[in-house]
């Protein structure tokens, strides 16, 4: 068995090794391509340093001092460190190869917050699994991903690697994902880990690291979900987070890291910290030294550490010997290593077959499944007087504007390492290829689009990053767009944030589109030609204007290799839109965080008059997207009038589609409880389903609600309670539902 092999290595291993196999190293891989008798020390010293971290890495796997790395992504290097490890290490114990692989390694696709837009679980398990037998085919073996932090705040900058403010959509595109990682744990799948455990979603102001404060009501009921859905999922490994919650690091945080996430969440996988966290115990003044940073981190339940330099674990022994840890509490956490890596078979054979694997980077059910899933993720915003989907063939000269229409990288979104960006399809590709004779696609790249003030860590390790000059003629530039769009029956304007402003230290403090993206659409809806804007972010931005005065509006989000051509059949009509938010638009950063879920208040009926200078509203709802066809609500029943707590009832409803052509709805259950124990939010997402509705007709749609959806945590009871009380439900293609049904909760 898998257990009495483990039992049997780590018998065999010092306490060294021990240490060894709960550490993780970055592998920056520049050092393969050095000539042996290059002189490194000549080069100054921050270049030294990283030249030197690759063969410190190897020299440290040789010894049995690292178990782990990651950033390593082509083959033939993956197949040289399993090499060392498994013919040159002292115990011959393969690698954990990990690497961030979020959405897609090379087929990439939508960024996580657009494959949650896409409500539709189903597809962000077989993009996953794509995902996953890229990575594995290359030898990485584990993904630092699903991102499942709900994202209440939209200035935090990580809000494009999860699913939205909402926990109940976040569970369930989280298990999706796990479940396409992992699959059975065959030779095709990667091990998954679930980040960041937990709160990160809060850090204050949504600046990135900042410290997080949240109620245990609120940890209990929207931010730990998502993590018992991964880890029912079957999750093999968590990632912990590195902010401060409620004052104590989430990577050295024995409640968070054992009481919930072992014995009350079920954990039994290995744990590791992001990147450098354990070191930053001490940085955020929390542990004494780095001896203490370790014996506290793995103490508290935190198995491996991921570090570039120096890690904190390699003092394990250190801590062992003054008595702060036990080698019983080295044992637990090398066994739940050591156990993932016999789960993968790597002992059988930790190599990949380099041929074997471009094949499987090349496969165009991939690329049809990108397209898919972008398709299936944009968002029909406003469409006021059906002026989309243009004619493929009839729409005369459209001008297309906008740097984003062209941005390759940008077209991919943040969080891609492996990717071929010359096969990326951007907009603009995709309106030239899908136009038809009778329709003339013209570009002009128009406004340029203002840089981070702040440099991205990641841009300079990618050449692919497009950036607006800093000598940009914005003034010719935009006078330019404008001009041809005056020209033309149609302009397509294409603004939003770049993927680097966007993304792990891409907080920012205001909503607006950056640069003079606002003034050009101005100016190009003042020249009468009627304007569809599409807009590329992974956050909401300030759209009061555009919403004000263009007729259509398309949230296309980053949408991977294959989103121009996405794009293309929606603006045509080859697909109708049936994306939904997955998080509540503000209409302007003053408003945020703004959240749906909201709970009753005093003088309810003044709920959208708090503020006295604006509507206390939001610009469009969670959940909100519009259809080409139309669909209708009836018949909405509950099987029961009354339950008992802990009994379920089922709710039904039929959805009719009144127009003329086949689409997609996404019908979507909100409960809301009258009284209980605790107060809850006037609307909670309990079910949705996103389903075909052929034209014309009309389809049952059925729902169970019971114990699961309906109880929750109070800081009344400090646990999980089911009230007896009146629930409301409410049907529909948004958290607006207005068809309502009642059932009451007894004894
Ligand atoms: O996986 C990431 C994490 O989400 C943020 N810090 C770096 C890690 C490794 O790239």
């Amino acid at each position: 068995s898998i257990e009495a092999r483990v039992d049997d290595l780590l018998a065999r291993l010092t306490l060294a090794e021990k240490a060894g196999q709960l550490t993780q190293y970055f592998y920056l891989g520049v050092a393969m391509n050095i000539p042996a008798d290059f002189d490194i020390e000549s080069l100054p010293e921050e270049h030294r340093a990283f030249l030197r971290q690759p063969l410190m890495v190897q020299a440290a796997i040789r010894s049995g001092g690292t178990g782990a790395v990651l950033f390593a992504k082509d083959p033939a290097t993956i197949n040289q460190l399993q090499k060392i490890a498994a013919e040159q290490s002292p115990h011959g114990i393969p690698l954990l190869v990990g690497y961030d692989v979020i959405h897609g390694l090379r087929t990439i696709f939508p960024v996580p917050i657009a494959m949650a837009a896409t409500w539709s679980p189903e597809v962000a398990e077989k993009a996953q699994a794509v995902a996953a037998r890229e990575a594995r085919a290359v030898g990485i073996n584990w993904t630092f991903a699903p991102m499942i932090d709900v994202t209440q705040d939209p200035r935090w900058g990580r809000i494009v690697e999860g699913a939205g403010e909402d926990p109940v959509l976040t569970s369930a595109i989280a298990a999706a994902q796990v479940r396409g990682f992992q699959g059975d744990l065959t030779e095709h799948n990667v091990l998954a880990g679930p980040k960041h455990f937990a709160g990160y979603g809060a850090s204050r102001g949504g600046r990135d690291y900042d410290d997080a404060e949240i109620s245990d009501a609120e940890l209990w009921n929207v931010y730990l979900p998502p993590f018992r859905a991964a880890i029912e999922a079957g999750a093999a490994n968590v990632m912990s987070a590195y902010m401060d919650l409620n004052g104590v690091p989430a990577s050295g945080n024995t409640w968070l890291l054992t009481d919930v996430l072992r014995d009350e969440l079920g954990f039994d996988g290995f744990t590791v910290s992001d990147a450098n966290a354990v070191r930053s115990l001490h940085t955020q003044h929390f542990a004494r030294d780095l001896t203490d940073a370790a014996a506290r981190a793995l103490a508290a339940g935190l198995d491996m550490e991921m570090a570039m330099f120096d890690p904190a674990y390699q003092r394990i022994p250190d801590a062992v010997a003054v008595g702060q840890l036990t080698e019983k509490e080295v044992d637990q956490a090398v066994r739940r290593v050591l156990t993932a890596k016999f789960r993968l078979g790597l002992f059988e054979n930790p190599y990949v077959d380099q041929e074997a694997a471009a094949t499987v980077l090349t496969a165009e059910s991939a690329r049809e499944l990108a397209r898919e899933a972008a398709e299936r993720s944009i968002v029909l915003l406003k469409n006021d007087g059906e002026r989309l989907p243009l004619a493929a063939g009839s729409s005369g000269t459209v001008a297309v504007i906008g740097q984003l229409a062209t941005g390759q990288r940008d077209t991919l979104g943040p969080w891609v390492f492996d990717h071929d960006t010359a096969e990326t399809v951007t907009i603009l590709d995709g309106l030239r290829a899908r136009a038809e004779d009778g329709t003339t696609i013209v570009y002009a790249p128009g406004a340029g689009i203002t840089e981070r003030i702040h440099p991205s860590p990641f841009d300079r390790m990618d050449p692919t990053v497009e950036t607006t000059p800093a000598d940009y003629d914005h003034d010719t530039a935009i006078d330019q767009a404008v001009e041809l769009a005056a020209g033309a029956d149609i302009a397509i304007v294409v603004v939003g944030q770049r993927q680097n402003q966007i993304g792990e230290k891409a907080s920012v403090s205001t909503l607006d589109l950056p640069g003079r993206q606002l003034e050009q659409l101005q100016r190009i809806h003042a020249t009468g030609t009627p304007v569809i804007l599409v807009v590329m972010s992974g956050r909401p931005l300030d759209l009061r204007w555009a919403d004000g005065n263009v007729p259509a509006i398309v949230q296309a989000w980053y949408p991977g290799t294959r989103g121009g051509d996405a794009v293309a059949s929606v603006l045509f009509g080859d697909v109708s839109p049936a994306g939904r938010l997955p998080f509540t638009w503000p209409r302007h950063v003053g408003q945020v965080p703004m959240i749906y879920s909201h709970h009753r208040t005093f003088q309810p009926e003044e709920q959208h008059q708090r503020y006295t200078d604006d509507a206390s509203t939001p610009l469009y709802r969670f959940g909100h997207g519009l259809s080409y066809a139309q669909f209708a609500y009836s018949d909405l029943a509950v099987s029961h009038d009354r339950i008992a707590v802990g009994q379920h009832l089922t709710v039904t409803v039929t959805v009719t589609n009144t127009s003329e052509r086949t689409a997609d709805e996404v019908v979507q259950l909100y409960t809301h409880q009258r009284y209980g124990t605790s107060t809850r939010p006037i609307r909670e997402l309990k079910a949705f389903r996103r389903v075909t509705v052929a034209a014309g007709q009309s389809i049952p749609v059925e729902f169970t609600l019971g114990q699961e959806q309906l109880r929750y945590w109070s800081a009344v009871t400090r646990g999980f309670v089911q009230d007896e009380t009146t629930i409301d439900v409410f049907v529909g293609g948004s958290s607006a539902a207005d068809l309502t049904v009642t059932f009451d909760v007894g004894s």
